[in-house]
């Protein structure tokens, strides 16, 4: 029975939590088993056929733990593999991430919105087609900000040297003027309160992980995969890294009784992981 399947969701580390957590909260009868490859974070200032070559060998281990439905919790992932993701597995429903500049740019009041993302995910097609499609008039600004991911896997969510790698990212966005800011790398939304302080009132934070729940919920509804109210839900999760370290970041990210977390640890072999 599909229902009873899994939801795979992955991400180069703990950023795709912020997205796991959305999930778990809108389909809470789901299952899920989560992917962190921690042994190759960050994914951002990679080329973009090695992030494919290690999205496919991910998505092949997490088909072979019997997921329904993959939720690809990256931009960068997204952009770099989800095109071909959904050509090597063609029988997959695949969902996957894409800076919300459509929405940023409906709300802006004032014609200027920012973008902050990983280098690889502002060089994949996907984000030049979005702006082309959604830009329309506004002004949208993008910014990379180089060392943020590593502090998020680190747990350094608030300390001086965060804020000041934010302000320095930030600043340029807040000089021009941006009234919405659109979180385009799945780590950030751990840094929304201090990136919100940074900003101050005037601008609004886009966080797209609330709309990717509802999107894996209309697909699994669409092919009638969903969970029933009957299900026990269980929810592991693997990292090609150091598994103590991340049961303690999950603690940390995530309101998890420690009964509920299931970490397992997983290697590379080549291509594959077992
Ligand atoms: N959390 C990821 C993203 O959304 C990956 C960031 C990275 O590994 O550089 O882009």
């Amino acid at each position: 029975m599909e229902s009873v399947k899994p939801v795979g969701v992955f991400d180069s580390g703990v950023g795709g939590l912020s997205v796991w957590r959305e999930i778990v909260q809108h389909l809470p009868h789901e299952s899920t088993i989560y992917l962190a490859d921690q042994a190759h974070v960050p994914y951002g200032p990679r080329a973009l056929d090695q992030v494919q070559a290690l999205s496919e060998g991910i998505v092949r281990f997490l088909l072979s733990q019997g997921c329904k439905i993959v939720v690809v919790a990256c931009n960068t992932a997204s952009a770099a593999a989800l095109h071909d993701l959904r050509r090597i597995f063609p029988g997959v429903p695949f969902v996957g991430m894409e800076p919300a500049v459509k929405p940023a740019v409906e709300q802006t009041r004032n014609g200027v919105v920012g973008v902050i993302a990983t280098q690889a995910t502002f060089q994949g097609a996907l984000f030049a087609s979005l702006v082309e499609r959604y830009g329309g008039d506004a002004r949208v600004l993008t910014r990379i900000c180089p060392g943020l991911v590593t502090a998020v896997e680190a747990g350094a969510l608030d300390t001086p040297r965060t804020e000041a790698l934010l302000r320095e990212c930030l600043t340029p966005l807040i000089d021009a003027g941006i009234d919405q800011l659109v979180l385009g790398c799945t780590h950030y939304p751990f840094l929304q309160p201090i990136i919100e302080w940074i900003l101050g009132p005037e601008v609004h934070v886009i966080d797209p992980a609330p709309a990717v729940a509802r999107q894996v919920s209309r697909v699994l509804a669409r092919r009638n995969m969903e969970a029933g109210p009957g299900q026990v839900s269980c929810h592991t999760f693997y990292t090609s890294g150091d598994a103590g370290a991340f049961s303690v970041m999950l603690g940390r990210l995530l309101p998890l009784h420690a009964k509920d977390v299931d970490v397992r640890a997983i290697r590379w072999r080549g291509n594959c992981l077992r």
